[in-house]
């Protein structure tokens, strides 16, 4: 990665994540002795972790991983670690994969499954699994964020399946909105444009190089002190030292999955997959922007991954497969249509359907994330029932999201001053902005370490990397036929 320079920052709003609903007495999951970290007291540099594809590891800039360090450290009240839902041997996020193993071996009492958010509702039993089911089942955490009373919309609850999805708060009035999210991994964080999926602790923007550096630093900072008070409750404000080792083991973080079970070693036959390649790769933000955004003026390139160039000939056919698959990242057409964030975009000139390939949005060079701040919607958080855009039918029909509050939002308008209404799961920037143009957008995420960490997207509705593929071949019309998709799949659970 390139470092870049200072510049002081300071000028803090502070997002607030509030609990939602009335949080229980301690005791729901907050008394455990048991814990689950090993007792091996470093994580060596790239150590390999199975998952279902082949190992993933991560590369650190420490040369190791010290598990004494203050990211393992409890610094709340309810014995919770960063560590708890960003683990080393689950991409530095959470897989679903493992969630009920732990809950039986514990019997619920595991810090991670405190009904603070990691219930499906904060009075939630110790130990009961059907009010455990969204971490569970997909490894969601309950996200309670606050809708500014100036909102420019007005959101209701059509269904609300834990009694939590819309609460107040007694000293604001403002609306206390519970969603369910996905953990972010802590890895890759230099090739971030944006802090959390609906982007809120993006305090100070990732948008220029010169900023960079110290822009992160001051967002990932916010983003420490609120993770502090609210998934691990928190009454004791980390210290400036606390804070500078967190954002150092962190910010030296990148996680990408090392080896295929059938293909081998990542970095065999001139492969350039691994989390030592990507620890080194080139981003500034901008960087290949489709958009005209590029700070350097470089043409724009679909061709983002180029990994496993060399396995295009492969004899090897699980090589040759990921290849070709590579290739249909970089090179598939398909049409984005309905895309809030890019087809109702001004400065992009409102196109009504875009020519693109999966690169229009996951623009930065083998990470993937998009490399300037636009954050989208999808449709990934949508209700069939309730779209009209057959491509957005088409797409989520092929997810199978979790049973979570359903929201409607009203009082904007579309491009042309006529009433819009959106149902949707999660509301994503436009809770903690209160414009009605921010609504259901999050950001693009960084592409690495997919297999060690699934579900995927923000609300975990693609259980597989099949269902994702399924997901865009229906949403953005792609026609892949049934290889073309086996290859991508094969292909991003390479990455
Ligand atoms: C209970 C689980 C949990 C714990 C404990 C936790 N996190 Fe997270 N973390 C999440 C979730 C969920 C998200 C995504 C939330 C969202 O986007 O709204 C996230 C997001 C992040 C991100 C944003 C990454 C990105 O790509 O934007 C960072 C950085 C992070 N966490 C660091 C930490 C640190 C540091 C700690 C310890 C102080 C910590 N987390 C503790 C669940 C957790
Ligand atoms: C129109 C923009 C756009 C296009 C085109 C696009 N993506 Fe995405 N992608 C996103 C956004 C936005 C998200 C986050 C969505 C969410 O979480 O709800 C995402 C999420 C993902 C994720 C999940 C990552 C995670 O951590 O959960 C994967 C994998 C992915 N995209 C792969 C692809 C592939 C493969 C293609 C091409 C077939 C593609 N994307 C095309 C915008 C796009």
């Amino acid at each position: 990665m390139h470092l870049y320079t200072k510049q002081s920052s300071v000028a803090l709003f502070t997002v607030l994540l509030l609990a939602g609903c009335t949080v229980g007495t301690p005791g729901a999951g907050t008394t455990t002795t048991t814990t689950t970290t090993t007792t091996a007291a470093t994580i060596a540099n790239l150590q390999p972790f199975t998952n279902t594809n082949g190992s993933a590891s991560t590369y650190t800039n420490a040369g190791e991983i010290d598990e004494s360090g203050v990211f393992f450290q409890t610094l709340g009240t309810n014995g919770r670690t960063c560590a708890t839902c960003h683990q080393a041997s689950q991409g530095m996020s959470l897989s679903a994969d493992t969630m009920q193993a732990l809950f039986t071996s514990t019997n619920g009492t595991d810090p991670l499954f405190n009904a603070v958010d990691g219930a499906n509702y904060p009075t939630a039993p110790t130990g009961d699994s059907a009010s455990h089911s969204l971490i569970l089942t997909k490894g969601l955490i309950r996200v309670a964020v606050e809708l500014p009373l100036t909102a420019q919309f007005t959101i209701t609850a059509l269904h609300d399946p834990y009694g939590c999805a819309i609460t107040i708060d007694a000293k604001t009035g403002q609306q206390i909105v519970s969603v369910y999210r996905r953990p972010l991994p802590t890895a890759s964080l230099p090739y971030l444009s944006a802090v959390m999926w609906d982007t809120r602790e993006t305090l100070q923007p990732l948008a220029s190089a010169a900023t960079l550096s110290a822009n992160l630093n001051t967002d990932l900072t916010q983003q420490m002190l609120d993770a502090v008070t609210n998934h691990e409750q928190g009454t004791v404000t980390p210290t400036t030292a606390q804070i500078a080792a967190v954002l150092a083991v962190e910010t030296g973080l990148f996680t990408a999955q090392a080896s295929d079970s059938v293909a081998g070693s990542l970095t065999a036959n001139g492969g350039k997959g691994g989390a030592a390649n990507l620890a080194a790769q080139t981003y500034y933000p901008g960087i290949n922007d489709p958009f005209g955004g590029n700070p350097q003026n470089d043409v724009f390139t679909p061709t983002i991954f180029t990994l496993y160039q060399s396995w295009q000939n492969s004899q090897n056919a699980a090589q040759a497969s990921i290849a070709r698959g590579e290739d249909i990242f970089n090179t598939a057409p398909l049409t984005i249509t309905g895309v809030r964030g890019i087809n109702d975009n001004t400065a992009l000139g409102s196109p009504a359907a875009l020519k693109g390939t999966c690169g229009t949005c996951h623009d930065a060079p083998n990470v993937g994330s998009h490399s300037l701040p636009l954050p989208m919607d999808t449709g990934t958080g949508r209700i069939a029932a309730d779209e009209t855009n057959a491509q957005i039918i088409a797409g989520v029909n092929q997810l199978t999201a979790a049973d979570l509050p359903i929201f409607q939002i009203t009082g904007c308008t579309d491009a042309t001053g006529r009433p819009v209404t959106y149902t949707t799961t999660d509301p994503g920037k436009g809770l903690f902005t209160g414009l009605c143009a921010d609504v259901n957008r999050v950001k693009t995420p960084v592409l690495r370490g997919l297999a060690a960490r699934s579900p995927y997207f923000h609300n975990g509705s693609a259980g597989t990397i099949v269902e994702l593929v399924n997901f865009y071949n229906a949403r953005f019309q792609m026609g892949l036929n049934a290889q073309q998709k086996t290859d991508l799949e094969n292909f991003l659970n390479a990455l």
